[in-house]
């Protein structure tokens, strides 16, 4: 009897319409072009305009990947969206995504696992098909990252690194024939360790305090920006991601040489240098877009896909390795035959 797995459909992206330069960041922070091309790799960045929230970018963007995958909203039985920067504290942002969509009824699960978002929400979409439980998902990250930085000089070592952005997979029940050639998951891998919780986290607001969850202190202490131990958070990724690389190619027992294509999550350009490097792996066959949009954190590997579609660098029957890292710590892989 033929496996039951779960294939790539559809893909979509949306980012706003506003870009914002490096020189633009000039006008309120004390930075430089120079120094964010330099340390990052970061060029250009998207932000959204007026009451544009998280949810609308994942319209758009899960409009884009239903139209990609020929099939209707009322097809889907299940949406997942991974966040950092939801519409509202509660309900999750994939019960707005739901309403809009105008699917009353099917589930919608909200993931918030930061950078490793999306890897984590494909994960939990491939266990609810390949258990039968579910044949048409909507993967979706979606980030407003422009409302919650602080883009004063204080702020300035999180904030130039930051965009806006959405992307969306159908994810799909298929019966698995040929291994070798049908698309599918392969696997996901995920890990987390939470001793470096607040090496990268906001702190506001919260319950670990005596007292309502967010008060006037907090915010003149800035506790309701994101904070960040860059040096730390640089060198994990570096040494996360390619052992998640590592881990995926074992279990399927396959070379990373094999690997077609690598979409890793796309916090800063050195990082996925280094992860290239340490992995043997040529620059040409990781597809980089965070000079374009900065680091839009749960939406950089949906987005990075479409771009790559849209590139015609990612081509069906290729296989494909997604690995991330961000806040959490989190990180993980998944190897995919698009
Ligand atoms: N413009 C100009 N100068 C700046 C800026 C800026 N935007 N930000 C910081 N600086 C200054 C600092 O104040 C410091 O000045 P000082 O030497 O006078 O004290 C100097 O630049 C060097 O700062 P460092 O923090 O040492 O710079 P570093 O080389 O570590 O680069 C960076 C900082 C780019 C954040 C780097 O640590 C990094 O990329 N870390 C990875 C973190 C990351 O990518 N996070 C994204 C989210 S997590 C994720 O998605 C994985």
């Amino acid at each position: 009897m033929a496996a039951r797995r779960s294939r790539i459909r559809g893909v979509g992206s949306h980012v706003p319409e506003r870009v914002v330069t490096n020189e633009e960041l000039t006008q309120w922070m004390d930075t430089s072009d120079e120094w964010i091309r330099q340390r990052s790799g970061i060029e250009t960045r998207h932000w959204v305009d007026g009451a544009t929230s998280t949810s609308d970018l994942a319209l758009e963007a899960s409009h884009r990947a239903l139209r990609a995958a020929g099939i209707e909203a009322g097809d889907l039985d299940m949406i997942v969206l991974g966040t950092l920067s939801p519409d509202h504290d509660f309900p999750g942002t994939a019960c707005y995504l739901q309403a809009k969509l105008g699917v009353p009824g099917i589930a919608a699960i909200d993931v918030r696992q930061q950078c490793t978002g999306f890897l984590y929400a494909l994960s939990i979409a491939d266990q609810f098909i390949r258990s039968g439980h579910s044949q048409r998902i909507l993967v979706v990250g979606a980030e407003v990252h422009s409302k919650s930085m602080d883009i004063s000089t204080e702020g300035r070592d999180i904030s130039v690194l930051f965009g806006d952005g959405a992307g969306a997979v159908i994810l799909e029940g298929c019966d698995l024939r040929d291994p070798a050639t049908d698309p599918h998951i392969l696997s996901t891998h995920l890990h987390a360790d939470g001793n470096f919780a607040e090496a990268l986290c906001m702190k506001a607001p919260q319950t670990a305090v005596e007292g309502p969850r967010i008060t006037h202190e907090m915010i003149d202490a800035k506790e309701h920006y994101p904070q960040m131990n860059g040096k730390l958070v640089f060198l994990h990724a570096s040494k996360r991601m390619p052992e998640s690389v590592h881990e995926a190619c074992e279990a399927n027992e396959i070379e990373v040489g094999e690997v077609d294509l690598f979409l890793f999550h796309q916090a800063n350009l050195r990082i996925n240098q280094q992860v290239a490097k340490q992995l043997g792996v040529d620059d040409s066959k990781v597809f980089n877009t965070v000079q374009r949009f900065g680091n839009t954190t749960a939406a950089t590997i949906p987005l990075g896909m479409h771009e790559a579609i849209k590139a015609g660098v990612l081509k069906p029957g290729m296989l494909v390795m997604l690995s991330a890292f961000g806040s959490g710590f989190t990180w993980g892989s998944a190897l995919l035959r698009y």
